[in-house]
């Protein structure tokens, strides 16, 4: 007796079930699909079909080679997907031995910029200094005209250590230190890596890099600063930038400025990088409040000085066009990889 249509699509699924290799398929579909296949012999029982159901016994048929046509596809495909999956796993297990694919190092656009910046001010007589990473509150506030519940310390997200420390919320945290080391005349400058709790988005991160700079000695204004603050810009980008300076305010300058630069992204026409301003704050800066000489160990009748904080990590993505902070600090060796120098 002819095999009934159910009957042949049930033996399908059976056979399907039971192939797996590529071969295996190709035979499944010349068995039923082929000319002389299964399902293209139920056509050979047309004449046992009543005339008036042919029509819907054909489509039925032609339903059914989809059916089985779609399902090996659908398979054959699945069959692709786990080789791959597995091609894949065997690869990801870490060979320390391979090599890594980079035919080059490169290095990090902060360090890049950070590094140029050094060399500015090593040519102009400045010490370059290093200082922690986990400092504590009397460095990173009280030292610098914060005292114990100034609202100032609200500007500075700040984490804390269970111990007490803390980590540096700005670089301005080794000034003391530095002041203590040296005294007067001194000129310095110290980058440093800052933290802040702050929620991130383009232009916020709560990891980023500063570089402070200290000048202290006779006779020093803001004239002094200024002038040093465009040699570095010029410096660093090649041509004349346009800043402005605007009054800040930090209790450990007095007069204080933040100095901002235009917008590199948009050219000053307004972008997200920006926050639409065309103008990106970059260094905070000012005259170094007597208090914080004083803590300092400098004697406030002979010296003034200048401060500055450096945002290097604004600056690098200024001087590379990085649109979005977080690039920065997310490892992406295809993004950062296009530094090589
Ligand atoms: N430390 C300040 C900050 O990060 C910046 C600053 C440094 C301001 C030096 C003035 C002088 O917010």
């Amino acid at each position: 007796m002819a095999i009934t249509m159910e009957e042949l699509r049930a033996q399908f699924y059976e056979h399907l079930q039971q192939a797996h290799a590529q071969e295996a398929f190709e035979e499944l579909r010349v068995r039923y699909l082929g000319k002389k296949g299964e399902v293209t012999g139920l056509l050979k029982n047309m004449g046992a079909i009543a005339p008036d159901k042919r029509k819907e016994y054909g489509q039925m048929v032609n339903a059914l080679k989809d059916e089985v046509e779609s399902s090996i596809k659908k398979r054959i495909e699945e069959a692709h997907q786990r080789e791959l999956e597995m091609r894949i796993a065997a690869t990801e297990r870490y060979d320390l031995t391979l090599p890594s694919g980079l035919s080059e190092g490169s290095y990090h656009p902060i360090t890049l910029v950070q590094r140029e910046v050094e060399q500015i001010f090593a040519s102009m007589g400045f010490t370059i200094e290093d200082y922690d990473e986990i400092v504590d509150d009397y460095h990173c506030f009280e030292a610098l005209n914060i005292p114990k519940h100034h609202p100032a310390r609200d500007m500075q997200d700040t984490y804390y250590l269970s111990n007490g420390q803390l980590l540096k919320t700005h670089t301005s945290a080794a000034q003391n230190a530095i002041m203590r080391k040296y005294g007067a005349p001194l000129r310095a400058i110290f980058p440093g890596r800052c933290f802040r709790n702050e929620s991130t988005d383009a232009c916020h991160e709560n990891t980023f890099f500063q570089m402070e700079g200290i000048m202290i000695d006779e006779n020093i204004s803001i004239s002094n600063l200024i002038y040093f603050m465009k040699t570095m810009l010029s410096e660093v980008f090649q041509r004349d930038v346009k800043v402005r300076l605007r009054p800040g305010f930090f209790p450990f300058v007095e007069p204080g400025f933040e100095l901002d630069i235009s917008c590199a992204i948009c050219g000053g026409k307004g972008c997200p990088s920006c926050k639409n301003s065309g103008w990106l704050e970059l260094c905070p800066c000012g005259m170094i409040h007597p208090n914080v000489l004083k803590a300092g160990g400098i004697d406030t009748d002979k010296y003034t000085g200048f401060a500055f904080g450096l945002g290097l990590t604004r600056l690098a993505m200024m001087k590379y066009g990085i649109k979005d902070i977080r690039d920065l600090n997310s490892g992406n060796l295809k993004s950062l990889d296009q530094f090589v120098k």
